[in-house]
């Protein structure tokens, strides 16, 4: 008989198959019940070999084995760790005792799982004993999934030979390296790693580590293993390997890591920036914490199929298409901004998060809210001249605060007991409130003792793990050498009350202007206004910065004073002296440093709305400007203050040239015109939105395409942003321009690679043309969508195909968007979904679809609740009747078996509706009296 040794391979997998499906059904189940693993073994150092099978698209797996070498640390009959979804060949485990007092070969006498918490537990034939190293073996075999996480499948159309091209990849965090290899698969278990890759030797195998040496493999011909360096101490969610095809683009930089960005052979040519920009912002990070990358080289690769935007596994960076690639002809600036961003956050975490790595995952946010924040220093490091920092800034305090108002949100460092929960905390609470928490840190405790603070925080617990109060620790004592702090305040006693306590205050400021001093309180700031001031306690540490009129010093953040809290957590009531008189604002909180809202006494609001009217108003710092805005019109919303007083605010804007206002104003009106669109009186909102629009429309010369003669480049951002605005309340010639630009390139021979509307357009452009066009002109976008190499002009494309108004096209998208064979891969569906969802005609279908399928599409994301959790917030914002809450409330309570990983998003849009709803009680007369009055 003759046969192959990968037919050999197949059969003997097959026999291992059903011999531990035998087994695994003779499992039983374990009585330990604890969420956490027991802490009597230690894993030093796992050897791990995995053999790699992609020849056959029917077939797609991997078999292996991993040697874990355990150190007791106490007497122990048992050995927990994770495996979840793996087939064990149990008569193949061994268990051997290689140092220590006596030592004998031990074995493994019967295992049990616990489901729940995904264990798998070896009862042991002997005790092992405190002091003794054991090495467990242990061999394993699964099919690369099909889900986005573990190890698992990509594929790409190699568009010469018309033929798909599989791939492999690894994807851990939080919780499934357990799916790809036994292990002790928490934060805290850090050990090294040997990964050796088996592999048709037509693929590259890349690891976390370089490569030691490559061997023929002893049966498979034309197989190969490859053996990489034992790697640092690290946790397991930041192992990584991938079997590929991929080309490279090195980098060249002097005294570095070996550094390589990989991609599909037919994208190498999007490397470039991401080759480029990488190696800088590592270098500038080196300096910035004052401590070296530790290993030999780093290698980022774009994957086709990637659930989240990017991953830091320790030198293998993992990313989307859409967050390494960079096309000069395709990407416009915002999409380059964002991968930079990206990048620099992932490059951020390779100290935050993976030599310094959080305890567990309650304190996520310490990677989390680093990595957000220093990737915005990063990026302001490497491109000044994109003025990037304080968008960032302002981006994660517009969406912190939002998220935050609501009773449902969360502490930033919050407990964990599941792992659907450890997925939940991947939100705004701990990116957006982390880092601007961070910030406002670095701005008290000013640069020196921050940087100081955070070295020597870096270096203790370099390759060890480290919760929060480790940190306050590190600050305390900078803060305290260099006098930025006084003696008797502690980082820990102010931080505790933002990272420990849900939600931020809201301070009210009571001028008294005979006295010249101001009056100063605070409380929860939430969105619900039915809640009682009762449940509206709280304290927070708050520095205080603050200017006047005549001072207007802008440019120092440091605090003069606080705003404390006594033992018993009740705030002390402040007062400011010193302030000058009735015909002077003041203005608090300046470059918004610290998360909170400020509201002030009628008398001060009008002064500053007439400076804001006036010819001076840029003597306000542009984020104070911004500042204005945001809280004016939450305090109109919750009914702090009035419409008139909110528009009077926003009617300045016509003045206004500058991004970061701007982008403060339309993000919250952008929610008024979800609930009004549905109203009779739409028009008057129209008509006062196009007012405020007209003026910055014009000076930006609309849409006509002057982008090569701006020379700021946030310009380019600020006039992307308007246009789109403009289109949408038809401004000026903004829509017969957009029509004709999409006709242009309808009419090219060759649109896929003439393309004749400016980039930076192109999203206003191709949604304006489908919300105005036929059938014939979306066919057209979703060939071009089929056709494009380029993953953030598909993005684009793909949110645009939502803009449609007709209900047949929408309907078809819906369909399209998740379907499994179809052409939208499962990482863009949630894309697809949110552009329908966000439009007036797409919104219903949208609803229904989520409220039919909504089995099918928990399965179709599961485990990955996040995608999940993000359909629901652009559902709910538009919801503002009774009726259509009731309905609401009526399919969660229907579908909770369904909706169980996503209880934290569930409840969130719960709450919303219920303060639309009060929102059009109780504003909707107001408003339209007050938009009547400022039209
Ligand atoms: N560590 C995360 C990736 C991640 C996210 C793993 C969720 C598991 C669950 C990574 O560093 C990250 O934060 N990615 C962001 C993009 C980032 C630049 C904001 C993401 O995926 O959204
Ligand atoms: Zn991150």
């Amino acid at each position: 008989m003759t046969y192959t040794p990968v037919s050999t391979m197949k059969w003997f997998l097959w026999v291992v198959l059903v011999i531990s499906l035998a087994l695994c059904s003779a499992n039983s189940i374990s009585s330990y019940n604890h969420y956490r693993l027991p802490t009597a073994l230690r894993p030093q150092k796992y050897y791990l070999r995995i053999l790699t099978l992609l020849e056959n698209p029917d077939d797609l797996r991997f078999a292996g084995s991993v040697q874990i070498v355990i150190e007791a640390l106490e007497n122990t009959r048992n050995i927990t760790l994770h495996s979840k979804n793996l087939t064990i060949d149990e008569s193949q485990i061994t268990l051997r005792h290689i140092s220590g007092a006596g030592s004998k070969d031990n074995c493994v006498s019967s295992t049990s799982v616990n489901p729940t918490h995904d264990y798998y537990i070896l009862h042991t034939c002997r005790e092992l004993l405190a002091g003794n190293v054991y090495t467990l073996c242990l061999p394993f075999s699964a099919d690369l999934s099909r889900q986005l996480h573990g190890y698992y499948r990509s594929s790409y159309k190699d568009p010469v030979t018309n033929t798909t091209r599989w791939l492999s990849a690894t994807q851990f965090e939080p919780a499934a390296a357990r799916k790809a290899f036994p292990c002790f698969d928490e934060p805290g278990f850090k050990a090294s790693f040997v990964v050796t890759l088996g592999y048709h030797k037509q693929f590259t195998g890349l690891s976390n580590m370089p490569v030691k040496e490559i061997k023929p493999h002893e049966s498979l011909p034309n197989y190969v293993w490859c053996e990489f360096e034992q790697s640092v101490p690290m946790s397991t969610y930041l192992v990584a390997y991938s079997v590929n095809d991929f080309s490279f683009k090195p980098s060249t930089l002097p005294n570095g890591a070996l550094f390589r960005t990989w991609a599909r052979p037919n994208a190498i040519d999007q490397c470039d920036y991401a080759a480029q920009f990488g190696p800088k912002v590592l270098q500038y990070y080196e300096q910035f914490f004052g401590i070296k990358f530790p290993l030999p080289k780093i290698d980022q690769i774009a994957l086709p199929d990637f659930s989240a935007g990017a991953m830091e596994n320790w030198g293998l960076v993992t990313y989307r298409e859409t967050t390494l690639l960079y096309s000069p002809t395709h990407s416009s600036l915002s999409d380059q901004q964002n991968l930079a961003n990206v990048i620099a956050h992932e490059l951020a975490h390779q100290w935050f998060g993976n030599l310094v790595t959080m305890k567990w995952w309650t304190d996520l946010w310490l990677n989390e809210g680093f990595a957000t924040y220093v990737a915005g220093l990063g990026v302001q490091e490497i491109h000044p001249e994109w003025h990037s920092r304080d968008k960032g800034i302002l981006t994660a305090l517009i969406t912190s605060f939002r998220l935050d108002s609501l009773v449902s949100s969360h502490p930033i460092s919050r407990p964990i007991q599941m792992v659907t929960e450890i997925e939940e905390s991947f939100d705004a609470i701990s990116y957006q409130k982390g880092s601007a928490v961070l910030r406002m840190m670095h701005l008290f405790m000013g640069e020196e003792s921050f940087r100081s603070g955070l070295k020597e925080y870096l270096q203790l617990y370099a390759y060890k793990n480290a919760e929060q109060d480790n940190l306050w620790q590190s600050l305390t004592s900078a803060a305290h050498q260099s006098g930025a702090l006084a003696e008797h305040l502690y980082i820990k006693t102010i931080m505790d009350s933002w990272t420990l306590q849900t939600g931020y205050p809201v301070l009210n400021i009571t001028r008294d202007y005979a006295a010249g001093s101001a009056k100063l309180t605070q409380e929860r700031y939430l969105r619900n206004s039915q809640i009682p001031r009762a449940e509206r306690v709280g304290c927070w540490w708050v520095p205080l910065s603050y200017t006047t009129q005549v001072e207007k010093h802008f440019n120092n953040t440091a605090p003069r004073a606080w705003m404390e809290c006594s033992k018993t957590g009740e705030s002390v009531p402040t007062t400011i002296d010193l302030l000058p008189g009735p015909e002077e604002w003041v203005i608090f909180n300046i470059q918004l440093s610290t998360p909170y809202k400020a509201n002030y006494d009628a008398r001060n609001w009008k002064l500053l709305i007439a400076t804001l009217n006036s010819e001076e108003f840029q003597s306000i710092h542009v984020i104070n400007r911004a500042q204005l805005i945001d809280d004016v019109l939450y305090f109109a919303w919750t009914g702090e203050q009035d419409y008139d007083t909110a528009l009077q605010v926003t009617n300045y804007l016509q003045r206004e040239r500058d991004l970061i206002p701007w982008k403060a104003a339309l993000d919250n009106l952008k929610l008024l015109n979800r609930l009004l669109r549905q109203t009779p009186n739409f028009g008057l909102f129209k008509r006062y939105m196009k007012k405020l629009l007209t003026p910055i429309y014009e000076h930006l010369n609309g849409i006509n395409d002057t982008f090569s003669s701006i020379t700021q480049q946030d310009h380019v951002l600020l006039k992307t942003m308007v246009v789109n605005v403009a289109c949408q309340y038809q401004v000026g010639d903004c829509v017969p321009k957009a029509l004709a630009y999409y006709r242009n390139w309808r009419s090219e021979a060759n649109p896929d690679e003439s393309n004749p509307v400016p980039i930076n357009l192109r999203s206003t452009v191709y949604c304006t043309a489908i919300a105005q066009g036929t059938e014939e002109d979306w066919d057209f976008l979703w060939s071009r969508f089929k056709k494009s190499n380029v993953g953030s002009e598909q993005q684009t494309i793909l949110s645009s195909l939502g803009c449609s108004k007709e209900v047949r096209i929408l309907q078809r998208f819906l369909e399209r968007a998740f379907d499994p064979e179809g052409a939208i891969r499962k990482q863009d569906s949630l894309l697809s979904f949110q552009a329908v969802v966000s439009g007036e005609q797409g919104f219903p279908l949208a609803k229904n679809y989520l409220m039919e399928n909504v089995d099918f599409m928990v399965a179709y994301y599961y485990p990955q609740t996040r995608s999940m959790a993000r359909l629901l917030p652009p559902l709910c914002e538009q919801i503002a009747t009774t009726n259509d809450l009731n309905e609401f409330r009526a399919f969660v309570n229907k579908s909770q078996q369904s909706l169980k990983g996503v209880q934290q998003a569930v409840q969130q849009s719960l709450e919303t509706m219920v303060t639309n709803v009060q929102w059009m009680e109780r504003n909707y007369p107001q408003i339209l009296s007050s938009l009547q009055r400022n039209l």
